[in-house]
């Protein structure tokens, strides 16, 4: 415990096994006890549609749906450049191919560190270890933070900051989606969503001798308003509402939305913060850039006031998600949870 090899370095090594502390308990083994739905049916949403005033209301209306029902969907013709996603995706693979020497510059368990580079979710407290590397960094406003990234390959900074830039405004469209499709005036929280924090999770995952018995990351909600994720290949499963597992395909180009806990308070309860986790493979090297955007954790957030009426009770209190953090961590509970907070 506390010693730090990272997946990568075993997966260099070439060990035929899992060291122990990667086996899961049988019941939360990513195949044998969940019903494995393959991967038809899950939503994608074309933005290009937007531009037609015909088209406009169905756009809104397959985000409705897709929000009550899953808290996911993926968006295709979404504007941003395959070059700026394509720079991105080589900016992490060569930042995780780097010798571990140049990586272990960035290392930190403490997980305030607006630059983060780490192992499992936090190597030094975690009971069952994940087979993740990351990189983790503050990302808005850029900035603030830019100068603190890897200098390591020397275009990290460029390539990311450009991906970085385009997904805030990205964030800012879809935030207004969907407030939208919840009836709400697209610019609610405007100002909020505008200066809210983004956080870049960079993760690798690494050829896994046994990926029958691991996972790349546990199941959880992510804590913030929306998550735009990107993936090399397959490997991310959401949680439908049966309560299966889905893979989620990897498709050029498209970009995937994550609803978190935050819209789902705001949304009074109508949309779901969808459940995901990472499963790791045997064959690939795969590698996702998760920006995850948050309204400020010091604002107090409740249910939107137009959403509140007799028929739909106020399904949660006004709170801080500031608090909410610091009371899941003092208290122990849920932990493992929030696993790319600015915790
Ligand atoms: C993934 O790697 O596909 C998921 C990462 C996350 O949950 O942040
Ligand atoms: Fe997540």
């Amino acid at each position: 415990r506390g010693l730090f090899t990272s997946a990568m370095t075993l997966s260099q090594l070439g060990v035929s096994h899992v060291p122990q502390r990667y086996v899961l308990p049988p019941s939360q083994r990513p195949n044998p006890t969940t019903k494995y739905c393959p991967s038809a049916n899950l939503p994608i949403v074309d933005l290009s549609s937007l531009q037609h005033p015909t088209l406009r209301p169905n756009v809104i209306h397959e985000i409705r749906m897709a929000s009550k029902e899953l808290g996911f969907f993926q968006v295709i013709n979404h504007g941003i450049p395959h070059s700026v996603i394509n720079h991105a995706m080589e900016a992490a693979t060569e930042f995780f191919n780097l010798p571990i020497e140049e990586k272990m510059l960035l290392f930190s368990d403490y997980t305030h560190e607006p630059v983060r580079y780490g192992t499992s979710l936090n190597h030094v407290v975690d009971q069952v270890h994940y087979w993740r590397d990351f990189v983790k960094h503050y990302s808005h406003p850029i900035s603030d933070w830019i100068h603190l990234w890897p200098s390591n390959p020397p275009t990290y900074k460029e390539k990311m900051g450009n991906y970085t830039k385009a997904i805030h405004v990205l964030q800012k469209q879809l935030m207004g989606l969907v407030f939208e499709s919840l009836g709400l005036n697209p610019n609610y929280l405007e100002q909020e969503v505008e200066n809210g924090a983004q956080v870049l999770a960079v993760n690798c995952y690494p050829p896994c001798p046994q990926p029958e018995l691991t996972l790349g990351i546990p199941p959880h909600s992510d804590y913030g308003s929306l998550t735009i994720l990107l993936q090399s290949c397959p490997g991310l499963q959401v949680m439908d509402s049966n309560k299966n597992w889905v893979s989620v395909p990897a498709i050029e180009g498209a970009l995937i939305v994550q609803l978190g806990d935050q819209m789902e308070v705001m949304s009074n309860g109508q949309y779901k913060g969808v459940v995901h986790r990472a499963t790791v493979n045997m064959a690939n090297q795969r590698f996702s850039i998760a920006s995850l955007h948050s309204l400020a954790l010091s604002k107090k957030i409740g249910p939107a006031p137009q959403l509140v009426d007799e028929q739909h009770p106020k399904a949660y209190e006004e709170f801080s998600f500031q608090d909410f953090l610091d009371f899941i961590s003092r208290n122990d509970i849920m932990k493992g949870r929030f696993i790319d907070t600015v915790k």
